[in-house]
């Protein structure tokens, strides 16, 4: 073998970035892994729409044409959206692909599917991307911390949103233009729904509590509240009283249960997540040994998320010039102890 081939599905915000990554880094990229990497084929939508990229590369509407290629060794999908994803991804696995996804709608609802798909076939499956965009948090929580037994991960994990009561905090917008604002730079999902009903933030905080606790946690676990009915007053209200409002998604494991929540709350202005701004994420996590650590970083964006992406492209591709691949499977999402806290 020669070089590590690329199959990838999508190339809008986030798609754009993890070319851009591949071809600006090449070098420092094949180094690391002692081969370099060749993205083949894109599958995209519209094949006539302009694109901004500067290598040979075809572009297809036929996931088959990606999946039967045998040149192919990974397939990235970053198209976003459940249907027709979940199938593909199935099936990519089935076929004995690798994958990495930035794709948290589909690993919060059908990661145990795909876990089993990935382990029958031997290939990994990587989704660091899918929780709070470039900061490092699923291989942190499930091998860094393994050592601990995890009671609570908590914080700001939908960037949009953060992106939105900041502005409307520090400049007075309304709500429909920062949501513009934040749609405009790439922030927000396909359906910006998602972000602003806090779904986003459940799928995320459902995948966390997952591999926290060991113990698979679904979106319909979540008790969700989004930020649709906060206004600039609200705001303007919460900072006189010396409070910022923030999206917050909780999850907790306790002797009464596991509690997964997403909910704005009010934060007292000298607490560190009141000074989380912009499209910043932070997520605290507490381990009996540990203590307590805390997350930081940008949640969202093309450049962030391709950063997780094609860290995760390096990880697999190491494992195929090692031999190694399979290792890094989540069998939480295989379990299903999950038992609520009664109210
Ligand atoms: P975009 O909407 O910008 O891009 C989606 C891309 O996928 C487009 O190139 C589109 O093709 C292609 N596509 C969509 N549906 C299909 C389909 N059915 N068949 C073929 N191609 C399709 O999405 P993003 O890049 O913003 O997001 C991608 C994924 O990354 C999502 O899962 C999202 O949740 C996740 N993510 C996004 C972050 C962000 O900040 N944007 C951060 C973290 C995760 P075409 O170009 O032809 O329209
Ligand atoms: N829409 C998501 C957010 C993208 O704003 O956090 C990152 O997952």
């Amino acid at each position: 073998r020669k070089t590590i081939t690329i199959g990838l599905l999508g190339m809008g915000t986030v798609g754009t970035s993890v070319v851009k990554i591949l071809t600006e880094k090449a070098n420092d990229i094949s180094q690391k892994i002692g081969m370099p990497v060749n993205i083949k084929k894109i599958l995209v939508r519209q094949l006539d729409k302009a694109r901004n990229i500067d290598i040979k590369v075809e572009f297809t509407t036929s996931i088959d044409d990606i999946i039967n290629d045998p040149d192919i060794d990974i397939i990235v999908e970053v198209m976003g959206g459940m249907n027709p994803t979940k199938d593909y991804i199935v099936q990519a696995l089935v076929a004995g692909k690798h994958v990495v996804t930035a794709n948290k709608d589909v690993v919060a609802k059908h990661g145990q599917e795909i876990f089993e798909a990935a382990d029958k076939s031997k290939v990994d499956f990587l989704f660091e991307a899918s929780v709070a965009g470039g900061i490092p948090i699923i291989r942190p929580l499930k091998q860094c911390l393994a050592a601990n037994k995890i009671s609570e991960v908590m914080g700001i994990i939908n960037g949009t949103t953060n992106y939105m009561l900041s502005k409307m905090a520090n400049e007075g917008l309304d709500f429909n233009s920062v949501l513009a604002e934040a749609q405009a730079k790439g922030y927000a999902e396909a359906d910006p729904t998602a972000d602003v009903g806090g779904f986003d933030a459940a799928r995320k905080i459902a995948i966390l509590a997952s591999i926290a606790f060991g113990s698979r946690v679904s979106i319909d676990d979540v008790y969700v509240e989004g930020i649709t009915t906060i206004s600039t007053e609200d705001i303007t209200y919460a900072k006189e009283l010396g409070y910022a409002i923030k999206l917050l998604a909780i999850a907790k494991d306790d002797d009464r249960g596991i509690d997964v929540r997403v909910h704005p709350a009010f934060i007292p202005a000298k607490h560190p997540l009141a000074s989380v701004h912009d499209v910043f994420n932070a997520i605290y996590i507490k381990g009996d040994a540990v203590g307590e650590t805390m997350f930081y970083g940008r949640g969202a964006g093309g450049m962030p998320t391709a950063s997780a992406v094609v860290s995760d492209i390096i990880d697999v591709a190491r494992n195929i010039t090692h031999n190694a691949n399979s290792r890094i499977l989540c069998t939480c999402f295989s379990q299903k102890s999950f038992c609520p806290v009664q109210n």
